[in-house]
C-alpha cells in the first residue's frame, strides 16, 4: 500500500474540455485561446507565489481569462466569461482515469487529490466528473496561501497524508509539478498526456514516465 497524490487540472481533469465552450465564442482560435489561457493561469500562480501576493486559483483563472481576451482582442460579455468559468466546474475526466483509479483503489493504495485549486473547487470538479469517491481526501495549496511548486505545499501534503516522502508518489502531467515533488524527495510519475509534451531539461527526472493511469497500476511498487 502506498500514498499517491494526484494533480487535478491537466492530469485527472481535461482542461481542454473548455474548448467546446470556447468554439462558439472564439471560433477557429478556440484551441490557441485555451492554450494561452492555461499558460497565463499557471504563470499567475508562479508570480503570485513568488510575490507572496496570494489569490485563489479561481481568481488566477479569471484574471488569465481577462488577459487572454485582451491578447486576442476578443470582448466577451460578463455572462459569456461566467459561462466559461462555470465550464471549469464541469470539466471531464480523461478516458483512462476511472479505470486507473478503480485498479489503484482496489489494490488498497491511499489516493489523494492534491491541487492548486481550493478544496471546495476541486471537490466540485471531481464530484461532477464522477471520480470524487476514489480519494481519501482533497488536499489544497490554499491552506498555505501559496502555489506549486513551492516545497512548502509538498511538505504540507506529506504532513496531511501522514506519509514519508520516500513512500509517497506525486502523479502529474505538469513537469513543474513533478520536479517540485522530486525536489522534496517524493517518488514521481510524469503522465505524458500528449506526445508533444516536453519534460524540462533540468536534470531532475521523474521516477516513472507513463502514458496512462492503468500503466501506473502495473508499474507502481507494493
Ligand atoms: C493543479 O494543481 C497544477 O493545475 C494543476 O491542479
Amino acid at each position: 500500500m502506498v500514498t499517491i497524490a494526484f494533480d487535478v487540472y491537466g492530469t485527472l481533469i481535461d482542461t481542454q474540455g473548455v474548448v467546446s465552450e470556447l468554439r462558439a465564442l472564439a471560433g477557429d482560435r478556440a484551441d490557441v485561446f485555451a492554450q494561452t489561457w492555461r499558460e497565463k493561469q499557471l504563470e499567475y500562480t508562479f508570480r503570485r507565489g513568488l510575490m507572496r501576493l496570494y489569490e485563489t486559483f479561481a481568481v488566477c483563472t479569471r484574471q488569465a481569462l481577462d488577459y487572454t481576451c485582451a491578447h486576442y482582442e476578443l470582448s466577451f460579455s460578463p455572462e459569456q466569461k461566467n459561462q466559461l468559468l462555470e465550464a471549469y466546474k464541469t470539466l471531464p475526466a480523461f478516458d483512462d482515469v476511472e479505470d486507473g483509479l478503480t485498479m489503484l483503489h482496489g489494490k488498497g493504495h491511499r489516493l489523494f487529490a492534491f491541487s492548486n485549486g481550493t478544496a471546495s473547487a476541486v471537490d466540485t470538479v471531481l464530484v461532477n466528473a464522477g471520480i470524487r469517491d476514489f480519494f481519501d481526501s482533497v488536499i489544497s495549496v490554499d491552506d498555505l496561501k501559496t502555489f506549486k511548486p513551492s516545497p512548502d505545499v509538498y511538505h504540507h501534503f506529506l504532513q496531511q497524508a501522514e506519509a514519508e516522502p520516500s513512500e509517497a508518489w506525486l502523479i502529474s502531467s505538469n513537469p513543474f509539478d513533478v520536479i517540485g515533488a522530486a525536489n522534496v524527495g517524493m517518488l514521481t510519475a510524469w503522465l505524458r498526456r500528449s506526445e508533444k509534451a516536453i519534460f524540462d531539461p533540468w536534470g531532475i527526472e521523474p521516477t516513472l514516465t507513463i502514458e496512462s493511469l492503468s500503466e501506473l497500476f502495473e508499474k507502481i511498487d507494493e
